[in-house]
């Protein structure tokens, strides 16, 4: 990718997104400048990653992209910094993306209304480049633009695009996501042991267990409920499991946690 990239935020989400971009090629150490807000960090960011980190904006603002990486609440701050800046930078043209969640195109495009804006929800997989990312492009932005902003997450993993209305679900599924996932397996194992199993064991049992479930269930193109009836016989041990699991209302918790994850996220906006 041509251009300089400014990270506002070189925080786990900001790593997440730069490290695969230049590990990958994507995006070569001296077209990257980021920013913190603490100079030992930014100090140990740039002796880890060798990517110039620092604790000003103006860098980052004059790079030819931006990322906006902080965190939601940070957002007012950092325009306030900005707006502070004296002579006030000569900023880059290109896009702006936010992966920052709830925060409207609209209110992104009132605060960069010369540069396309673009919101990207990326989750945490993209450090591995197995991630999904979800897009939302600003009524101004290019054909060109979309296809920048597709692009650079295309070599973080999947790339779906979403329509603003849809961003917080998305957030809420995909980014969110991960963790449900988590808090499953670590539940899983601990079950394991309860069980008799080693905690080691049943740590690795969890883990690829689910890699597994998740391999065939793309592999056989099959849907969940078709694994699950694969999966139960009659009268068997794991029907047995699943009829706990709706005794305790497994599904309706997991529903209702995707839709507080959404609620937050229109909060934070
Ligand atoms: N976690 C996920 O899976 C996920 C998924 C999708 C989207 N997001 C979004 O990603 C964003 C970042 O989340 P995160 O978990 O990466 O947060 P984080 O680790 O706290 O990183 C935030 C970064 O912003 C920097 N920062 C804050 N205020 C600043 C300022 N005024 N000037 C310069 N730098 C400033 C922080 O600097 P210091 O290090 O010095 O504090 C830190 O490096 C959030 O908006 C979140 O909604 C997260």
């Amino acid at each position: 990718m041509d251009g300089r990239w400014g990270i506002l935020g070189y925080g786990q989400m900001g790593q997440s997104l730069v490290r695969p971009w230049l590990d990958s090629g994507c995006l070569q150490r001296e077209q990257v400048v980021a920013c913190v807000r603490d100079q030992g960090r930014a100090a140990a960011l740039y002796r880890q990653d060798g990517v110039a980190v620092g604790i000003d904006l103006r860098p980052v603002l004059t790079a030819d992209h931006l990322v906006l990486a902080c965190k939601p609440q940070q957002l007012p701050t950092v325009l306030e910094t900005r707006a502070a800046l004296d002579p006030p930078p000569q900023e880059g043209q290109g896009l702006v993306i936010s992966i920052l969640a709830g925060v409207s195109l609209g209110r992104l495009q009132a605060a960069f209304p010369q540069r396309p804006c673009v919101r990207a929800i990326p989750n945490i997989a993209c450090r591995i480049r197995a991630g999904l990312t979800g897009l939302a492009m600003a009524a101004g932005a290019s054909p060109q633009h979309r296809e920048l902003a597709t692009a650079m997450f295309a070599v973080l993993g999947q790339v779906e695009q979403v329509s603003e209305a849809q961003m917080d679900a998305f957030l809420a599924l995909a980014a969110s996501g991960p963790a449900l996932v988590a808090v499953m397996m670590e539940a899983l194992a601990d079950g394991g042991v309860a069980a008799g199993l080693l905690r080691s064991q049943a740590n690795t049992v969890a883990q690829v267990m689910v890699a597994g479930s998740t391999a065939l269930l793309q592999k056989e193109q099959w849907s969940p409920s078709a694994l699950k009836e694969a999966v139960c016989s009659p009268g068997g041990t794991s029907i047995a499991a699943v009829a706990e699991l709706e005794r305790r209302s497994f599904r309706a918790a997991l529903m209702d946690a995707v839709l507080a994850a959404q609620r937050r996220c229109r909060e934070l906006g």
